[in-house]
């Protein structure tokens, strides 16, 4: 069996896995996206037939990465510009439940089905430009406050408990954990989730919900309003054109865990 068929039998393994899951607990914006989106449910999709999909409707675009976590600075200076970075790695079968390390059916599954909503894109749209232009603290605060939202968020609707990270919709055995209860969630708050740690290798030990995306908007927009600009300026840098900017980043900025998301 050749890489290519090993990847559509994992993805087809966890998509009929999940997609039960999703369909029960995921939140009403990622359910829209997804009945936009329409992926397979048997083999990885290509990039080309995605973009179709997202770029008219949003204006983001997808690019192919083999880092396998990209690090922070080098994905957020893509974010801003709308560009998606999708690991070239997928999971192994012995990895299926849970994987530290986002892989292409959490950057695929989990993630591009909001990318079809302006709305969403619009809350992704405040994340980079306060990334890039703030310090190395804040630079972790934003870091933080990404994991606990678009990475691992819950949202009110209708009375009920749904997810929206996209962690928690790519992960099959977190998202059980989290909606049978097993996971205390507070109230979706600023100041709260700064003073938390992300749990990389481990289940989250709390999570955030909010009322609502365009509460959640609100209420990030005043915190990235408030971030200041840094002192000094990043060295500069070979991204004027994409195509370096990746190559760039390959060659020098490859990074571990506790990066970017
Ligand atoms: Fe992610």
């Amino acid at each position: 069996m050749d890489v290519r068929q090993e990847q559509d039998g994992v993805w087809k393994t966890l998509f009929h896995r999940q997609t039960p899951q999703v369909e029960a607990f995921a939140c009403q914006e990622y359910l829209d996206g997804s009945a936009t989106l329409r992926l397979p449910d048997d083999r990885v999709p290509s990039l080309d037939e995605l973009e179709a999909a997202i770029t008219p409707r949003t204006g983001w675009r997808l690019r192919r990465t083999p880092v396998r976590y990209s690090d922070a600075l080098p994905w957020y200076r893509h974010f801003g510009r709308r560009v998606f970075l999708v690991t070239d790695y997928m999971r192994s079968w012995q990895e299926l439940d849970f994987t530290p390390e986002p892989d292409m059916f959490h950057d695929i599954f989990g993630h591009l089905p909001f990318l079809v909503l302006p709305e969403y894109t619009g809350l992704l749209d405040l994340f980079a430009p306060a990334f890039l232009r703030t310090d190395d603290d804040h630079r972790e605060q934003i870091k933080r406050l990404a994991w606990f939202t678009t990475e691992f968020g819950l949202i009110r609707q209708a009375g009920r408990l749904k997810v929206f990270g996209s962690g928690l919709l790519s992960s099959v055995g977190e998202i059980r954990h989290v909606m049978d209860g097993r996971t205390p969630i507070l109230p979706f708050s600023v100041e709260l989730i700064l003073t938390r740690t992300k749990a990389i290798y481990t289940f989250n030990e709390t999570l955030f919900a909010f009322d609502s995306l365009a509460a959640l908007t609100s209420e990030l927009r005043t915190y990235f309003d408030s971030v200041p600009t840094r002192a000094l300026p990043d060295l500069p840098t070979r991204d004027e054109d994409e195509s370096n900017l990746v190559d760039w980043e390959l060659a020098d900025l490859a990074g571990g865990p506790g990066a970017a998301h």
